[in-house]
């Protein structure tokens, strides 16, 4: 192979350059040309085929900085539906006439749903990424824990069958994504801040994090020492919330609450998305948990209960609302994020160049050898009807009765965030933030430095 391509989809990261950066590392080692096709999908719809050579002369173009978050290709949530095979056969002939031999896509569950389709006319490889955390299994059988049933013809909606299967983190097929180290870091930091308003005012404080309907980012959080976790793999017992909830306000006169965006009630119903909108990828689109959650405790803890021991002040004063929003997304990716990233996209290389196709490079975590990276076939994560789903957080990482994480939890956790922070990280505050040059210098966009370097095919 003297030419791949390589492409961001979904969601941005804060560890995609980092990514690219380990693809193009690798690639110069080895000789191999990389074209990165601009924001996303999107790129192979565009008949022109936006792309830009990251590696001229096999050296790495300077504005691409693994230290910076997002990624200088661009991303997209554009789809590609396998099934429509007039468009997957334009597209590997606009890769053909581009001279790409093998593709690499950055993504996570839905890129690997959409690569599905393209792994027919040209080898594929995915290198993860989610801040979620929802790409791979918890076990290896996991992929064949599902049941569909046919809502409408020809429409399905898959269900997780139960299972009370104990696992142990060397079962986990790939143990972490890029970006979730850096998501949990700044989400921590977020609580472990507002925590002092709700002390200092005598306030509860429900904080909202993402990771859809996995809870990761929520289990993660914990680092920032919340009272109480709720993750949306279980359901919320409002009775039983609202008795732990006075319960800490009453020992200690304020309380923080996390809950991950896509929680639900115990009747399935999602607390947060009033709307059944999605966006173009078929993923829900979340309208705010914390606001509901934070309804139905006004409604349940109610104003008197307020008013006696606060004077005067009604619950829904009490009582506030914060996303950590898109910051948990972006900026500067933490150590962990950046070398696992770097380590993923060379291995996406080696893995092309050594015939492979349809597999993701995998991040392993056993206890005899730590991480390592390895090829993991795409066959392994396929339910019985080839579909792809997210990874959910495993119930035994979380402890219902204390609603914070499990000893489980807590030891996978740890084999990620004991290192996580690098000495470069904490050097980066100290040296950079408040320079001069910030005050004055206006922010240089990495979209207006690439756009002199996009070419089209004719
Ligand atoms: O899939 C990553 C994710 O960050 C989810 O956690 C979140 O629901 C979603 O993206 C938000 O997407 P957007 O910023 O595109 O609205």
């Amino acid at each position: 192979m003297k030419r791949i391509g390589v492409l961001t989809a979904g969601g941005d990261t804060p560890a995609l350059n980092a990514t690219i950066h380990g693809v193009v590392t690798r690639a110069n080692a080895r000789r191999v040309e990389v074209y990165g096709l601009i924001k996303g999908f999107n790129s192979l719809f565009n008949p022109r085929l936006p792309h830009v050579h990251l590696n001229p002369l096999y050296e790495q173009i300077p504005e691409l900085d693994p230290t910076n978050g997002g990624t200088l290709l661009g991303a997209s949530r554009d789809y590609l539906n396998g099934s429509d095979t007039d468009a997957v056969s334009l597209i590997a002939d606009r890769l053909k006439q581009l001279g790409i031999e093998g593709l690499i896509c950055v993504g996570g569950d839905g890129t690997l749903n959409g690569m599905q389709a393209l792994s027919h006319s040209l080898p594929v490889v995915l290198a993860p990424k989610t801040i979620d955390n929802d790409l791979g299994l918890n076990h290896a059988a996991e992929a064949s824990e599902w049941r569909r049933a046919e809502t409408k013809p020809g429409v399905y909606c898959y269900q997780r069958i139960a299972s009370n299967r104990s696992i142990d983190l060397d079962d986990i097929v790939n143990y972490v994504t890029p970006g979730f180290a850096t998501a949990v870091f700044v989400a921590a930091g977020g609580i472990e801040r507002v925590r002092t308003t709700a002390e200092s005012h005598r306030r509860i404080a429900i904080i909202e994090v993402m990771g859809r309907e996995s809870g990761y980012i929520a289990l993660g959080s914990a680092y920032g020492q919340p009272d109480l976790i709720l993750p949306p793999e279980h359901p919320v017992e409002v009775d039983s919330l609202v008795e732990r909830v006075i319960e800490l306000y009453e020992a200690q006169k304020n309380v923080v609450i996390v809950c991950g965006e896509g929680i639900k009630d115990t009747n399935g119903q999602l607390l947060g998305a009033k709307s059944s909108s999605t966006d173009p990828a078929g993923n829900k689109v979340f309208s705010g948990a914390a606001e509901a959650l934070r309804s139905r405790l006004i409604d349940n803890i109610g104003d008197r209960y307020f008013r006696q021991l606060r004077r005067g002040e009604s619950a829904g004063e009490v009582i506030f609302t914060r996303k950590v929003g898109h910051t948990q997304r972006g900026g500067r990716p933490l150590l962990f994020d950046r070398f696992y990233a770097a380590q993923q996209g060379g291995q996406a290389v080696d893995l092309l160049l050594d015939g492979q196709t349809n597999v993701i490079a995998a991040l392993q975590w056993s206890r005899a050898s730590g991480f390592t990276v390895s090829g993991f076939p795409v066959s392994g994560l396929l339910d019985p009807w080839g579909v792809i789903h997210p990874r959910k957080m495993h119930p035994s990482f979380y402890d219902t009765e204390r609603m914070r994480p499990s000893p489980l939890g807590v030891e996978y956790l740890q084999q990620i965030f004991s290192g996580a922070v690098g000495h470069d990280d904490t050097e980066h505050l100290r040296e950079r933030l408040f320079t001069p040059g910030r005050l004055v210098d206006p922010h240089r966009s990495i979209n207006a430095l690439m756009s002199r370097r996009i070419r089209y095919i004719a």
